[in-house]
């Protein structure tokens, strides 16, 4: 345990008091989003003091080639003026200060641009609106994705976003298919996860592929994460426009438990403190894929991040930065690419309408 018992676990306790074991996405909901104590709410957790450091803070090269990304396709797109652009989860803002400096080389990009955030974070926020203040743009922020305007065309990226949405777990048993709760410690003052009962209706909520899967087996759905990739791809279906999700996950969706906890780097149990500890799990590229599929968007990838960044020209850029002088250029390549680092567990896809070009760094799928 924490040395401190996290102030959310007193809170925690009482609602299951009340209302019996939570499940793991309500948990993991508070945990990230509590008015007060959630992780995201008022903290900022990124870098190399935080609990863990993501691309864009580890070198300007990833948001720069996700900027030029974009403005490549509303240049194939046909320059639509205006266009959405909205980035989920923009951290310090790192990423987009990046893209939109980057994005000057193409003409017409940034007067077209409509800038929106998705950022449920106060710290992160006013992080935000620092680093875009001198971009020109005024950006709007938003609590949720649907609050958008649905009226024209939207680019959309997303990195690490769909990570931190809430999952479900599920657990094959001699009786079937239980959900994994996160319930009281009757033995201490912590949580504990038990197992509950096993119906029907919790069987009919495991994909087909994996209900007759051995006892001990565990699922993991992630609605929010499905019921966000399904509303982007409606929205992109018909207004035109593309996202782009860059997130550690796996491209064919499989059994396990990838729940897990973060604290200054290192790895905890994610019962313990809660609110005080990044809660993840992996996404399951496949089954977005499939849901926006569902709703008429094209799906591009997913592709390794190592080569989705080689194709937008990483190494060039990096060749650039190194002659100019700028400091650790190659161990942010490494970081950002090299297969034992971030460039194969981070996995990248794209959504555009039906029949639009092939967006940049998609030529070959996984
Ligand atoms: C892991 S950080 C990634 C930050 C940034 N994209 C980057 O790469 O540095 C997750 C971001 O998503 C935000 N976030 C998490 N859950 C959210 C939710 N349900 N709605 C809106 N934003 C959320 C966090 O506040 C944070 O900005």
């Amino acid at each position: 345990m924490t040395a401190e018992p996290a102030p959310l676990l007193a809170l925690l306790r009482r609602r299951i008091d009340v209302e019996g074991p939570l499940t793991i996405a309500t948990y993991m909901a508070d945990c990230l989003g509590h008015p007060i104590h959630g992780y995201y709410r008022m903290s900022d957790p990124l870098g190399a003091r935080g609990d863990f450091i993501t691309a864009p803070e580890v070198s300007q090269m990833f948001g720069e080639l996700i900027g030029l990304w974009c403005a490549d396709l509303w240049q194939r797109l046909g320059a639509p003026d205006p266009v959405r652009l909205v980035e989920l989860g923009p951290g310090r803002g790192t990423l987009m200060a990046d893209a939109l400096r980057a994005a000057r080389l193409v003409p017409g990009f940034r007067a077209a641009i409509r800038l929106h955030l998705v950022e449920t974070g106060l710290v992160f926020r006013r992080l935000q609106a620092a680093a875009l203040a001198g971009s020109g743009l005024d950006p709007q922020w938003h609590d949720h994705w649907d609050q958008v305007p649905d009226d024209a065309p939207t680019l959309v990226i997303a990195n690490e976003f769909f990570d931190a949405l809430p999952i479900r777990q599920f657990q094959q048993t001699e009786q079937g298919w239980a959900e994994r709760c996160v319930a009281a410690d009757a033995e201490g003052p912590g949580l504990r996860l038990i197992l509950g009962r096993a119906t029907p209706a919790i069987a009919n909520l495991i994909p087909a592929g994996f209900r007759d899967a051995a006892s001990g087996t565990i699922v993991e759905v992630a609605p929010a994460a499905l019921a966000t990739a399904a509303a982007l791809a409606d929205r992109i279906a018909r207004r035109d426009g593309g996202a782009l999700v860059i997130d550690y996950g796996y491209c064919r969706s499989a059994p396990g438990d990838t729940w897990q906890a973060l604290r200054r780097h290192h790895p905890v149990s994610p019962l313990d403190g809660p609110g005080t500890a990044d809660l993840t799990a992996h996404v399951d590229f496949q089954a977005l894929g499939d849901i926006a599929r569902l709703q008429a968007a094209t799906v591009h990838g997913p592709v390794e991040q190592g080569a989705f960044l080689a194709a937008l020209g990483i190494r060039q850029r990096a060749a650039r930065l190194r002659q100019a002088g700028a400091p650790d250029i190659d161990a942010a390549l490494d970081r950002l690419i090299a297969p034992d680092q971030m460039g194969s567990l981070f996995k990248v896809m794209a959504l555009t309408a039906p029949g639009r070009p092939v967006p940049a760094g998609f030529s070959g799928s996984l």
